[in-house]
């Protein structure tokens, strides 16, 4: 016999298999793969939708919907007997009233993970930010095969949105320290929530100097591994000159995903790029790697346009070797490594102000 479903189930799978006809009626030889077939999708349950993490940060619910009912329906083509479990968990996510937040978790290959809150709209309280994009996934994958860039390095992370890219870097490349930054206060108040989520702290000292009423000091502390994790308030238009020497004096790495989409906010980072890169002090380095989604050929190509027309020379650096997370294949995306042009237009060596 097969298992006995509650009336809530029994309910539930005519609702489910009404639109599209009853399943398949079973043969004797699909009974015999049933086991096999009930364990392979309790597995595929168990590392989705039904994985623990998940199940204390759930993913979107019309995700979890469509991924339950797809999963029974491929489940009953097979003529197995239905899942209670699946059932149960169909039930739940029906019974649940839909909210304009979510949870993504992502699996790192040390088998640590990144939890990130993030808004279901692309575009929400006025930001982009509040989402996280394509080549924030693209910066990560790199960032884990590239530790001789980032290992002991301090590390500053533009326009950094929810913190996919820094979380998978703090927690998988020993940086010394980590620098998220962003222009806006729902943006940099998610990343500090999201940060806190990870199992992080903020680094209380460098705080005080940089931001931030957003951040609540219940969330400084001492971060694991010793990373001094900061949320910075940093907009490239009206960067100050404090900060400015500051990350001059101390930043080793900039990186950034996803923030070249609008023409004026190209020519602003441009600017800003040119400002971080002169004058660096001491004989120190400081390398930059800007990762972009190449949504829009012509606003690309403007983007590298103006880096020139702004001092600066750029290249294509390889992209990650392994891919780690499902993406969109329709874009690619690139990462150029951006420096200091050694020469001006006229020919003259650049020499600091
Ligand atoms: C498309 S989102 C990308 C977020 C994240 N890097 C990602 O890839 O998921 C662009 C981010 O750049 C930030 N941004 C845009 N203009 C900025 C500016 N002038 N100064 C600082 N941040 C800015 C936005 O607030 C937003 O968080």
């Amino acid at each position: 016999a097969g298992p006995r479903l509650s009336r809530d189930s029994a309910g539930l799978r005519s609702d489910l298999w009404r639109e599209t006809g009853d399943p398949p009626p079973v043969s004797p030889c699909c009974r015999r793969t049933e086991a096999a077939d009930r364990a392979a999708v309790l597995t595929v349950g168990g590392e989705t939708v039904l994985h623990p993490l998940c199940l204390k940060y759930p993913t979107a619910l019309q995700y979890r919907r469509l991924f339950l009912s797809e999963l029974i329906k491929k489940h009953e083509h097979t003529g197995a007997d239905p899942l209670d479990v699946l059932y149960n968990a169909l039930g739940d996510v029906l019974n649940t009233e839909e909210n304009t937040v979510c949870y993504k978790s992502y699996f790192l290959p040390s088998g640590d993970t990144v939890t990130l809150s993030e808004s279901l709209a692309i575009i929400s309280e006025g930001t982009t930010g509040l989402v996280t994009w394509e080549a924030a996934l693209t910066l990560a994958e790199w960032a884990l095969q590239s530790l001789d860039i980032l290992k002991h390095r301090t590390i500053l992370e533009l326009g950094s949105g929810v913190g996919l890219t820094g979380l998978a870097i703090c927690k998988s490349c020993s940086p010394k320290k980590y620098l998220f930054s962003d222009h806006h206060p729902r943006v940099l108040q998610q990343v500090a929530k999201n940060i806190h989520l990870n199992g992080y702290y903020l680094d209380e000292e460098h705080d005080s100097q940089h931001i931030g009423q957003s951040v609540k000091a219940a969330e400084h502390g001492i971060s694991p591994e010793n990373i001094k994790i900061s949320v910075v308030d940093l907009d490239w238009q009206s960067v100050t000159e404090k900060q400015l020497s500051h990350f001059q004096a101390e930043v080793d790495v900039v990186i950034a995903a996803d923030i070249v989409y609008d023409p004026g906010t190209i020519i602003i980072l441009s600017k800003f790029l040119n400002q971080l890169l002169s004058c660096i002090k001491g004989g120190r380095t400081l390398e930059v790697y800007i990762a972009s989604t190449i949504r829009n050929h012509e606003t690309y190509t403007f983007f590298k346009v103006t880096l020139n027309g702004s001092g600066l020379s750029w290249q294509v650096v390889p992209g990650p070797k392994n891919t780690l997370f499902s993406q969109d294949v329709n874009f690619s995306v690139e990462i150029l490594k951006i420096t200091l042009q050694q020469y001006r237009r006229d020919g003259r060596k650049f020499v600091c102000a």
